[in-house]
């Protein structure tokens, strides 16, 4: 693997494996923004769009309110609320690159969904606004980034606006998370007097000018040292000041810390004017990792250039509303994928077709016929597909399944019209096998009723707006009094049967039988009175 730009190695020397396969991967880079609502994620993702001459205006990609119409029902459930649900994945290419951008849900209730984007991406960009510095969404994600061992790049955004003083920032990143700053650049003037930035490794400055709106990209001036002073005056000294407190402490870019975790390369800018967008563009080609080999469930390695493998990672349907139809988004894991192969579905070893693949690109697609490690597919009706499932070409694999996280809030659903029970049952169906809420039962609650069981109760009107809007079927909840739940097994049930404050539902896409608690007292009495249950706890999500 090369750190310093993109891999242009020639095949290895025992002639190995697919040389094409490895340069196509080498070139691309694929990453996630993660961030706390608000902090810019949406508008980075345009600006860094733009500046890979991806789109000619910013705004093109979100379709926000007043630049682009919006195109579903579905997206008008996401604008109502402020929210955004769907994720998309781009892909632009960029200094003979190919960058590809997989979108994370902005709300917290909405972790589970992040978490599985997290599981396609080989690096993170944590997003931080400048005057507010860690939030708790960003907390919480980051988390998930280091479970995964995603290296992190950390930009800071929002510096044309009144913030915080860059060191502070630096501070509160390594006493707060522990991961060690390392600016890749250094802000000139401060946050809401945004100058230019200082590029660390050579000195030279960039000096931005705004362009109305911030639709354009932003003009940028390159200067060296000395022009910069002269330019900038006390802004400059003060940049320069910082600069050499920050030598002493030895905060450089040091790949193989970032690489494993523990250190993050910070780049500083503005995304609405687009400054330092650039940069950041050239900070993913150069210092984000390229596809590695993914271990598959056994712990074995699926080499890049191994015959085809995918790994699905996001289920969703009804994103075009003339059609209704349902698209399964693959992370391409090893291999060349080319459109119309058939593959075979791990789960359940069928052959699945691939005649609809496509392209996603914010809200239009197109074709893809072609596509390489660390690409995204979109298979359209791929009514089998979970997220968490293998596909693959010739050489058998299963990725270990993606974990579910702990959920928080418990509803029963019911149909209003009991004339459309049978388009409740199949909705409710479908909701599980994307991985929309998980979905409980159990043979005392029947199955009319089953237990919907969330990780934030956004997630419940989803249900309750697809329910309607796509299956016909208007429902109502009934909210449980259960806070909490673990894993158990049969044992467990039974000594859990009859317990006040605790019951015991079937997982209907897994099996797994879950306990469920009131609250952490309730729970904690009960492993008091029972050493021997078991009681595993869930990957924690809010929690
Ligand atoms: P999100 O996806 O992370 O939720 O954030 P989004 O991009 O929607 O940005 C949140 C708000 O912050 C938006 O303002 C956006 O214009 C603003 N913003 C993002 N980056 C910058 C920046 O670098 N500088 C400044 N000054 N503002 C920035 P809004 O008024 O809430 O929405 P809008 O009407 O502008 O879309």
């Amino acid at each position: 693997m090369t750190v310093a730009g993109l891999d242009k190695r020639p095949a290895d020397a025992g002639g190995r494996g697919d040389e094409a396969v490895r340069a196509e991967a080498g070139r691309r880079r694929t990453f996630a923004v993660i961030s706390h609502p608000d902090a810019g994620k949406s508008t980075l993702t345009e600006a860094l769009a733009l500046h890979a001459s991806a789109i000619n205006q910013a705004g093109a990609v979100h379709g926000k309110a007043g630049r682009r119409g919006v195109t579903s029902d579905w997206m008008a459930m996401e604008r109502d609320r402020g929210i955004s649900i769907t994720s998309a994945a781009l892909r632009f290419e960029y200094a003979g690159g190919v960058l590809n951008l997989l979108d994370t849900p902005g709300h917290a209730d909405f972790s589970e969904d992040t978490y599985r984007v997290l599981e396609a991406v080989d690096c993170a960009i944590m997003l931080l606004d400048s005057a507010k510095g860690l939030e708790p969404q960003t907390l919480k994600l980051f988390d998930v980034c280091r479970s995964r061992h995603v290296p992190v790049i950390t930009f800071v955004n929002k510096w044309d606006r009144p913030g915080r003083e860059p060191l502070e920032l630096l501070d509160e990143i390594e006493q707060r998370i522990g991961l060690r700053p390392a600016p890749v650049n250094w802000p000139v003037g401060v946050a809401g007097d945004f100058r230019g930035l200082i590029e660390r490794a050579t000195g030279g400055y960039t000096a931005f000018t705004r362009t109305p709106g911030g639709a354009e990209r932003a003009i940028e001036t390159h200067l060296d040292a000395a022009a910069a002073a002269a330019r900038e005056g006390v802004a400059y000294e003060t940049a320069a000041e910082e600069l050499a407190l920050l030598a002493e402490v030895g905060a450089e870019v040091d790949m193989p810390s970032f690489l494993a975790g523990a250190s993050s390369p910070v780049l500083f800018g503005a995304a609405l004017p687009n400054f330092g967008v650039r940069r950041l563009l050239g900070a993913l080609t150069e210092l984000a990792p390229p596809p590695a080999p993914r271990l598959d469930a056994a712990g074995e390695p699926r080499e890049v250039d191994a015959p085809f493998s995918g790994l699905v990672f996001k289920v969703q349907a009804n994103m075009d509303p003339a059609h209704r139809d349902r698209v399964a988004f693959v992370r391409v894991c090893s291999g060349r994928f080319e459109r119309g192969m058939v593959l075979t579905h791990a789960a359940t070893g069928r052959p699945f077709a691939t005649k609809y693949a496509q392209a996603m690109f914010g809200q239009d697609r197109e074709t893809v016929d072609v596509a390489y490690p660390g690409d995204v597919i979109g298979l359209v009706n791929a009514s089998a597909l979970r997220p968490g499932d293998t596909l693959y070409a010739d050489v058998p694999v299963a990725f270990p399944p993606i974990p579910s996280f702990a959920p928080e809030h418990f509803a029963v659903v019911r149909c209003r019209d009991s004339a459309k029970h049978k388009q409740f049952r199949r909705g409710i169906d479908q909701l599980d096998t994307e991985g929309v809420v998980q979905v409980l039962s159990s043979d005392a609650r029947g199955d009319q009723a089953p237990v919907l069981a969330a990780v934030g109760p956004l997630q419940f009107d989803v249900v309750l707006h697809r329910l309607e809007h796509e299956f016909g079927a208007r429902s109502e909840l009934d909210h449980l009094d259960y806070a909490m739940a673990r894993v158990t097994d049969p044992d467990g049930a039974g000594v859990l049967a009859g317990q006040r404050g605790t019951e015991v539902l079937t997982r209907r896409l897994d099996g797994a039988l879950l306990a469920l608690f009131t609250d952490k007292w309730r729970l904690a009495a009960i492993q008091r009175d029972h050493p021997a249950i078991r009681l595993t706890p869930l990957l924690a999500g809010a929690e």
